[in-house]
């Protein structure tokens, strides 16, 4: 953190340690864990507060003296009645959202009672947090058990930052909305100022799902939602790259391999450690290992599967039930192949501490990280880091997030035995040589991105938002910059006021044709036109022939079709283009194949350009579309005299060495203007505030960067200023 004296506040479900039927404190388990308790451990903040879950069910007398206990470990446990604990923690978080998350629509049990408890438990952390918020808190919260609490916390703390960070996969969004409470959880989650996910793909289905259900778009991943700054970003987690690095140096963890190694000398080991889990793909890997000696009757007595299985969640019968499935395949693999001196599976179901853990990783021929969906999975890491001596070979699956900066290792499909077997048999083969070639690069990768970077990247991210929030709010039009506008209107001598029409004055509605102004809008533009010395133009895309119709009678000016066509007051239409509308047959052409492609999408053909709308299209299909559109009329426009225009939801092609400002341009070099105001909410009204004099108050309707000096959040607040003018005597 820039300033160390901030306080971070930490929630997760759980706290780093869990509490023992003897009230003794173990460490949790999971990657959250390991990897936020490493990043505090190293990072230089020191007031901070992790809040959370004590991992057992407690009376209120003993929850007492845990709670004193754990204040020296500057953690606060939040009180979790027993009988919400099984429907929040087995009921919402893992027999819903963990399944659904993870691509196993189902094994997802939807129990209305589910959800209730869950909002009751975040609102219980709501409580927890909220007494430990001070002005300048930075509250970061983790995972999926959590996702209303940004919002409840928002509500009652509308300035502080919070920041979220899932640490599983956020899925695509034909699953998400699969959730009845779909809405709620977003809008939970929208309470943020910055939202993490570890790697793009899981941003990216976030960003769609939320463009699918509130039809929010983003640019480069910041989203304007209720006023405030949102933004998504990518921040892959990584681990203490030292300390793995380095613990093959210690000695007791050196007598440890040796002891492993001893054990079984003359066997290649292949190793795997997971959370008991079906989403891990312990299954498919014994599967594969059973296949294996199957096949390769050579390999007997030569390898051994050391196969460590870290208990966990049994109160949810999936669990059980694949613990149960776990052991009788083990069984059966020993029962069918082991020899007096050979078990071909070594089972352990138990937690292995920091020095077995790595002395299993070190004494490793082969590792097998093979899940069927991971949202990272630092064990892949903390294995390549661990290897010191460059040798032992990782398969990793194509599922696990950290697949994607470990692309060195053998990447495999787990739901194919098959491809799984041929993998590990390549594995026990490949050389030394190439053993060091691949870990150092991966290596080089995990020590640059380790887990302090991510954490920092994480905070300094959100610091850095809360900045951007300054300066929205500054260039945001408040009361105290109209009135200065309005200062400098009334005392100027020449006016002009260039107004956009679509998304300025008016809102952007679904049939374009019948977006005709209303009553209070004729009134307002008419008393705004009848000001002494005022010329008001409406600037718009709009054909000649509409302005004219919905503005009859009023003493306006119009530049339409993005500057084809200029009438002043009282005056004739003139035209700019003097070059002939043969052009639009063929973009024609190309254009409705596109109107067949994406439906909802139509064509407006005005004198002369043409235009392809498309607001009523399913938005994720119209970005890939117009992409590909706008593909095919670059390469075709490529000679002509033509101008492609990206509009708020349309693309339109008109004639060269045409826009906005140039029509503009011709009012001012007409009068010698002491007021300029310009108004509008597209690209195309861009090359109008570009091309204004300096001192010209340019704003521009909506999020997003622009030329223009103020923003604006809709056309109510451009008519509120409007209205703001005419009151000026
Ligand atoms: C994953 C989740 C964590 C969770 C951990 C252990 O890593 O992302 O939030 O804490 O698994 O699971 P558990 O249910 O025991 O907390």
């Amino acid at each position: 953190m820039k300033n160390h004296s901030k306080k971070l506040i930490i929630v997760a479900n759980r706290l780093p340690f869990t509490v023992k039927p003897d009230l003794s404190f173990s460490k949790s388990p999971g990657g959250l864990v390991s990897g936020l308790e490493t990043f505090l451990k190293k990072s230089e903040i020191k007031n901070y507060v992790w809040i959370g879950w004590i991992g057992s069910h407690v009376d209120r007398k003993k929850f007492e003296i845990i709670k004193k206990k754990a204040k020296k470990l500057k953690t606060y446990p939040v009180f979790i009645p027993v009988k919400l604990i099984d429907k929040f923690y087995n009921g919402f978080c893992n027999k819903i959202l963990w399944p659904l998350f993870h691509g196993f629509p189902t094994y997802v049990v939807y129990d209305e009672s589910y959800w209730d408890t869950y909002v009751e438990v975040n609102k219980l952390f709501c409580d927890e947090v909220s007494q430990h918020i001070t002005e300048d808190s930075i509250v970061w919260i983790h995972d999926y058990h959590l996702m209303l609490l940004p919002s409840l916390l928002r509500n009652l703390f509308p300035k502080i930052m919070i920041g979220f960070f899932l640490h599983i996969p956020f899925p695509p969004p034909e699953l998400f909305m699969q959730l009845p409470w779909k809405r709620e959880l977003l809008e939970g989650l929208l309470g943020c100022d910055l939202i993490g996910f570890h790697i793009y793909e899981y941003t990216t289905n976030f960003l769609r799902t939320l463009s699918r259900t509130f039809g929010l778009d983003h640019k480069m991943g910041g989203i304007l939602y209720q006023d405030r700054f949102i933004k998504v970003e990518t921040f892959p987690m990584g681990i203490d790259f030292n300390l793995f690095h380095n613990a093959c140096e210690r000695k007791n963890i050196k007598n440890l391999v040796k002891k492993i190694k001893n054990q079984l000398k003359g066997k290649k080991i292949i190793f795997s450690v997971d959370r008991l889990d079906y989403t891990k793909g312990i299954y498919n890997r014994l599967l594969a290992f059973e296949k294996i000696l199957l096949t390769r009757p050579d390999l007997h007595e030569k390898i051994v599967l050391i196969m460590v299985v870290v208990p966990s969640r049994e109160g949810v019968e999936h669990y059980l039930r694949m613990k149960k499935q776990l052991e009788e395949k083990i069984s059966e693999i020993n029962g069918r192949f082991g020899k007096i001196h050979w078990t071909p599976v070594l089972y352990y179901y138990r937690f292995l501490n920091f020095e077995e853990l790595v002395a299993h990783y070190l004494a490793t021929d082969v590792i097998l990280v093979t899940p069927l969906k991971d949202g990272m999975n630092l064990i892949a890491k903390e294995f390549v880091a661990s290897r010191k001596d460059k040798k032992g070979v990782i398969i990793l699956s194509e599922f696990a997030g950290s697949a994607k900066e470990l692309g060195e290792a053998i990447i495999v499909n787990p739901n194919s035995i098959k491809d799984l077997a041929k993998a590990l048999e390549r594995a026990l083969e490949i050389p030394e040589e190439e053993q060091k070639e691949r870990i150092v690069s991966m290596q080089e990768r995990l020590e640059r991105y380790n887990i302090l970077k991510w954490g920092n990247d994480f905070i300094s991210t959100l610091e850095s938002l809360n900045d951007k929030k300054y300066k929205l709010t500054t260039k945001l039009l408040n009361q105290a910059l109209i009135n200065q506008i309005k200062k400098s209107f009334k005392n100027s001598y020449q006016r002009v006021l260039f107004l956009d029409y679509d998304g300025t004055l008016v809102p952007i509605i679904s049939k374009p044709h019948l977006a005709s102004p209303d009553k209070d809008l004729i009134n307002l533009l008419k008393k705004l036109s009848e000001n002494p010395n005022t010329d008001v133009v409406i600037i718009s895309g709009r054909k000649k022939e509409d302005l004219e119709k919905w503005f009859n009678g009023l003493k306006i000016n119009f530049i339409g079709e993005h500057g084809i066509f200029i009438k002043k007051y009282n005056q004739d239409w003139e035209s700019l283009a003097n070059i002939t509308s043969d052009f639009k047959n063929s973009i024609k052409n190309i254009m409705e194949i596109y109107v067949d492609r994406l439906p909802q999408s139509f064509i407006e053909e005005k004198e002369f350009s043409i235009v392809f709308h498309y607001r009523n299209a399913d938005p994720e299909l119209a970005s890939l579309r117009v992409a590909e559109l706008i593909d095919e009329l670059l390469i075709l426009t490529g000679n002509m005299q033509v101008n492609l225009v990206l509009g708020n939801k349309i693309v339109e092609i008109i004639p060269a060495g045409i826009d906005k400002g140039v029509a503009a341009n011709i009012f001012l070099r007409e009068k010698n203007y002491d007021f300029i105001l310009a108004i509008g909410d597209d690209a195309t009204d861009e090359n109008l505030f570009i091309s204004l004099p300096e001192e010209a108050i340019t704003i521009k309707v909506g999020l997003g960067r622009s030329f223009a000096k103020y923003s604006t959040k809709s056309y109510i607040e451009v008519r509120n200023l409007l209205e703001n003018l005419i009151d000026h005597e």
